[in-house]
């Protein structure tokens, strides 16, 4: 099992990704027992195949430390070039409060250390409350560590497009934006989407699988029980469902993607995952990873086997027409977090 070229993007001047992102906020608990050696023999397998870029975060239990065994695993078995074909996305979470300099150098300092690397690929930064405007300072000390080359590239995660804007106006150069973003929440579509068209920021997605909802598992099945969501994932997206249209609506749609799915000889998660991958700006997809628990690998290589037509879309919409709009329900991109 091998993905093909069109799996990776440029998504800077000097990095290629894959276009499907390994998620290790799996790892950080509530989302089963996770033996830390399994899941490092695991990261090999899914290198192995190609699926060769992370996204993690400082506040991800050991993420950023199976990182750093992964690299130093890997530099040991195969040589230092090995670890040219590898990004690890994190993101840096702080407490919002008073801001200084080093605060900024002792938190990246701490992620260098963990991921056992000498300059972070992407730096995503997330800010809890936007009635503290510290994040600004905080920005602004992050572009000084990219100038002086501890970070190749910032980002954002869970950002509004407002907030987006008063960056880009202070000159903040910020390569991308991780936010929410799956066939039941269409926000970015709104504002976030037209705004990076114009400023060349990409998109990183998470919630695209809503957390293994949008599967051929609960194809026909009556509707979960809170204590049946086994996952911290499960229950966010499920609450998700719940505004967006309810259980029933959602079966609705898990039977149109199986039909387009079947059409194309491919999975409901496949098709869930293709039509974000093609929407404007989106680098790639964040997908889940319960390493050295479950495997799904073998299944996602399919997104890259087959394009959705306008059949498909237009049966998509027809189904997307009846659910609630999260937009004006929820807010902008990120709002849900604050
Ligand atoms: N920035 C943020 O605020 C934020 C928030 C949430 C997530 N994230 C990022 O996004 C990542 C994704 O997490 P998520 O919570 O959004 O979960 P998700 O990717 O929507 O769902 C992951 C789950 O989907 C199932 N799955 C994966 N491929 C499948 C396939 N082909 N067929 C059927 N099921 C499949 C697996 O479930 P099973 O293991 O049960 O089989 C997997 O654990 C996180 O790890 C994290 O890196 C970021």
């Amino acid at each position: 099992m091998n993905l093909p070229e069109s799996s990776q993007v440029q998504f800077t001047p000097d990095m290629r990704i894959c276009r499907i992102l390994n998620g290790m906020w799996q790892v950080s608990g509530a989302h089963g027992s996770i033996d830390p050696e399994k899941a490092i023999s695991s990261m090999f397998t899914y290198y192995d195949s190609g699926f060769i870029t992370w996204d993690l975060a400082d506040i991800y239990g050991p993420a950023e430390d199976f990182v750093g065994e992964f690299r130093r695993k890997l530099a040991s078995a195969r040589g230092a070039e090995a670890l040219s074909n590898l990004q690890a996305f994190t993101k840096w979470v702080p407490q919002p409060g008073p801001i200084t300099r080093r605060m900024v150098e002792e938190s990246i300092a701490l992620s260098l250390r963990r991921m056992n690397t000498e300059t972070l690929d992407l730096l995503q930064f997330h800010w809890w409350d936007y009635q503290n405007n510290n994040y600004l300072n905080a920005l602004n000390y992050l572009s000084e560590l990219s100038d002086e080359g501890k970070i190749r590239h910032l980002g954002l995660t869970n950002f509004d497009t407002e907030h987006l804007q008063i960056f880009t106006d202070h000159g903040i150069k910020l390569v991308s934006n991780q936010v929410q973003f799956s066939l039941i929440d269409r926000r970015p579509e709104v504002n976030m989407i037209p705004y990076c068209k114009e400023h060349d920021i990409q998109l990183l997605t998470y919630g695209t699988l809503c957390g293994g909802l949008l599967s051929e598992k609960y194809l026909g099945q009556s509707e979960p029980r809170g204590y049946e969501l086994n996952t911290a994932s499960l229950g966010k997206y499920k609450q998700m469902i719940d505004a967006w249209g309810g259980w029933s609506l959602f079966q609705e749609l898990l039977i149109t993607l199986k039909r387009i799915a079947t059409k194309h000889g491919v999975s409901i998660a496949n098709v869930g995952t293709r039509y974000i991958i093609d929407r404007p700006t989106v680098a790639g997809v964040i997908v889940g990873v319960r390493l050295g628990v479950t495997d799904h690998r073998e299944d996602n290589t399919r997104v890259f086997n087959f394009k959705l037509d306008s059949e498909d879309h237009e049966l998509i919409e027809a189904v997307l027409g009846k659910s609630r709009d999260l937009y004006q329900l929820i807010g902008d991109c990120g709002d849900e977090y604050r």
